[in-house]
């Protein structure tokens, strides 16, 4: 499966970033973005401003080993809502509402060779590794629950956020 964020910038000099996320599921998974850690001390923040959607944060023990994670939490947010991501901690936006979901944030992006989609700040590797995160959020019965990632050895604590988790 391959998904290209959406992404824009209304000015160059803007560090802000307005992501928007189309609705709907791919193979009963809810649309997302691709997710990542950040490279370096960088923190970030999310802000809400339109839809519904489900944010993911989850800390590696050790980060030279993606397959074992010592924190994750599913939080679920609406318009209004904010999200701080601690340096650290790999985030993924998913959408589980029935309009686009916009949310904007204070990640960097660096001139002209740097993407608003794909920021060099940002490393993918560990989350393609393992397939995604360590847990899918997927539509059951018409709302969201989480899914366990199958390739993850272990995940020491967890908050779902008050999302089912199905077997
Ligand atoms: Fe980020």
């Amino acid at each position: 499966m391959t998904f290209e964020p959406y992404a824009a910038r209304t000015h160059d000099k803007m560090r802000d970033v307005l992501m928007a996320l189309e609705t709907g599921t791919i193979g009963g998974e809810y649309i997302k973005t691709y997710g990542h850690y950040h490279i370096g001390d960088l923190d970030e923040t999310y802000w809400f401003k339109e839809g519904a959607g489900v944010a993911l944060l989850q800390k590696l023990a050790d980060p030279s080993d993606p397959s074992v994670v010592a924190e994750f939490n599913a939080i679920q947010v609406k318009a209004g809502d904010e999200v701080y991501m601690p340096p650290g901690y790999g985030h993924l936006m998913i959408n589980v509402g029935k309009t686009w979901l916009v949310m904007v944030d204070d990640s960097p992006v660096d001139g002209a060779e740097d993407s608003a989609s794909m920021p060099g700040h940002a490393d993918y590797t560990a989350v393609k590794a393992m397939q995604g995160f360590a847990y899918y959020v997927v539509e059951h019965d018409g709302a969201p629950a989480l899914k366990k990632n199958p390739k993850y050895k272990e995940v020491r604590a967890t908050d779902f956020g008050g999302l089912p988790v199905l077997n």
